[in-house]
């Protein structure tokens, strides 16, 4: 099939390499050895990488070069977009997925790369490295398949997957319940849809020192500015994000859900026609000296529960009890747009009993040469310094978390893209253009109608024709016209608690 069009040619023999983890997982991956031990070597054959990275034998895998997956075309019909068509710099949607608007124009035959549509499976207890900042994964992404623990993905580029075709592929993709990875120093450009997506059962995960470029022709808002960024939606994801580069992108840079909790320092965003952070219902985070420089909305969302003061020292000061130290205050530019002030300090609780995996970061005035200079395969070993552990600190009384609404009024974002017709385990955001929810996976299953739907599923909507009964426990939740789910009564209710300094 499509890898024997791969276009390289491979050494005749697998190869020893002297290649090693640089620095130590940390944060939310604390503990994460990936392939321990395990000598490395270097796949002889793109089969032999492929079998490498789905087994569960503990390895350490080189990449030390570029494997072009593409060559292999498919066509299949979808859509395009009145507002924003292919001719004018958009993408065409495959399948019928994202076609339900009246935005929408049929497309009979979109052209489409095999490969991005089939990742390479990964397991657990891998080193995935990348040698002297040549390792590319041209055409193809990654997946972790649910529940592979202990994986180490590092110094890797992943790009060019169907840039111009939404549901083309996710260039690296959690399939939940992944307990422990590590994604540092990697860099992510030219993706149809995600270049990181968390769902599922939730994963415990660090995404550090990476570099996510939004460069593109062919973009969902027709901006050149990459949209789908990451969606980290796993059911109870613990996360850290530090030290990662944004740029050119406009929208979910990140997006976080689904009773998440994350905490986000150092990040460094710029040139962004969009939004960076974005957050659903059920969200815990901590965002700390970050960076924003040409950021039109450095976090995009109404519905926000928790509200602290201001992005001031008084408001960092405020982390002192919980925490131990204070925060660090992010810092936006004057060609930014403001980061709303928060005013209520109950979203730090949660952090109380988990002050082993934070990162203490440094002052957000660092963070545009510290980040350049370090993120991406390019840098890696420039700087292998594993950010200071938290300090300890006495448990804080516990109080109550305030609960939110479910947000109701559409925001007036301009450039949201638009899509329809979501599917299971997807959250469903209000857009701005037009009613409508987010899909995920484009292969989800209907449910037969007379069965009973699980969490996440489709249970109603117009021109819903499955089951509408929701499994025990679970109630099915209308988030707009086109799409209602089942929830339960925890992913419903537990209020969304942002903390912005
Ligand atoms: C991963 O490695 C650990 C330690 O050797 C082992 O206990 C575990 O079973 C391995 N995981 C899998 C899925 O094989
Ligand atoms: C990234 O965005 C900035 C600001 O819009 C723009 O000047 C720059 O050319 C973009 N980068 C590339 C490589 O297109
Ligand atoms: C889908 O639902 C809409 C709104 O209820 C309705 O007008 C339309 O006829 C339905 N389409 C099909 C194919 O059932």
């Amino acid at each position: 099939m499509h890898l024997s069009t791969v276009s390289i040619i491979l050494a005749a023999a697998a190869t020893a390499a002297s290649q090693s983890v640089v620095g130590t997982a940390y944060g939310f991956a604390a503990g994460v050895t990936g392939g321990g031990d395990a000598a490395a070597q270097t796949p002889s054959s793109v089969e032999e990488l492929a079998e490498w990275l789905s087994d569960d034998t503990p390895r350490t895998i080189v990449i030390d070069r570029e494997y072009d997956f593409t060559g292999q075309t498919a066509t299949d019909s979808g859509c395009d977009r009145n507002s924003c068509s292919a001719a004018n710099g958009g993408q065409l949607y495959l399948g019928t997925l994202s076609c339900g608007s009246s935005d929408n124009v049929p497309v009979s035959s979109i052209t489409y790369d095999v490969a991005g549509t089939e990742p390479l499976t990964v397991g657990s207890n891998k080193s995935i490295l990348g040698a002297g900042g040549k390792a590319v994964l041209n055409g193809k992404g990654l997946s972790l398949s649910a529940g592979s623990s202990n994986v180490i993905v590092q110094g890797i580029e992943i790009t060019n997957l169907n840039p111009g075709i939404v549901w083309g592929g996710d260039a690296l993709d959690l399939k939940g319940g992944n307990d422990g990875v590590w994604i540092d120093h990697c860099k992510f450009s030219k993706i149809g849809r995600q270049f990181i997506v968390s769902h599922y059962d939730g994963s415990r995960y660090t995404i550090s020192n990476n570099e996510f470029d939004g460069v593109t022709t062919t973009s969902a808002t027709c901006n050149d500015n990459h949209y789908w960024t990451m969606m980290l939606i796993g059911e109870g994801d613990q996360a850290t994000l530090d030290r990662n580069y944004f740029h050119n992108v406009s929208g979910r840079a990140p997006k976080l859900g689904e009773a998440g909790t994350f905490h986000a320092t150092n990040n460094y965003f710029k040139n962004m026609n969009g939004h960076a952070f974005e957050a659903y219902e059920g969200t815990v985070a901590l965002l700390e000296g970050n960076a924003f420089e040409s950021v039109n909305t450095p976090f995009s969302g109404s519905a926000i529960a928790t509200i602290f003061d201001t992005p001031d020292s008084a408001a960092a000061g405020a982390c002192e009890s919980v925490l131990g130290r204070s925060c660090a205050v992010n810092a936006v530019d004057a060609d930014s747009g403001s980061l709303t002030p928060m005013s209520s300090s109950s979203a730090l609780q949660p952090f109380s009993s988990l002050t082993d995996a934070l990162v203490v970061p440094v002052a957000a005035s660092e963070v545009a040469s510290l980040v350049s200079s370090n993120a991406g395969p390019a840098n890696l070993g420039s700087s292998a310094v594993t950010p200071d552990p938290a300090p300890e600190v006495e448990e804080p009384p516990v109080e109550d978390e305030p609960v939110a609404e479910e947000p109701v009024a559409e925001e007036p974002v301009a450039e949201e893209p638009v899509e329809e017709e979501p599917v299971e385990e997807e959250p469903v955001e209000e857009e701005p253009v037009e009613e409508e929810a987010e899909p995920e996976e484009p292969a989800a299953p209907a449910a037969p109608s007379a069965e009973e739907v699980s969490q996440w599923h489709q249970c109603g909507g117009n021109n819903w024709t499955g089951s509408t009964k929701c499994a025990a426990g679970l109630s099915c939740v209308a988030h707009n016209e086109w799409y209602s789910q089942c929830l339960s009564s925890a992913a419903r209710l537990k209020a969304r608690s942002i903390l912005r300094i």
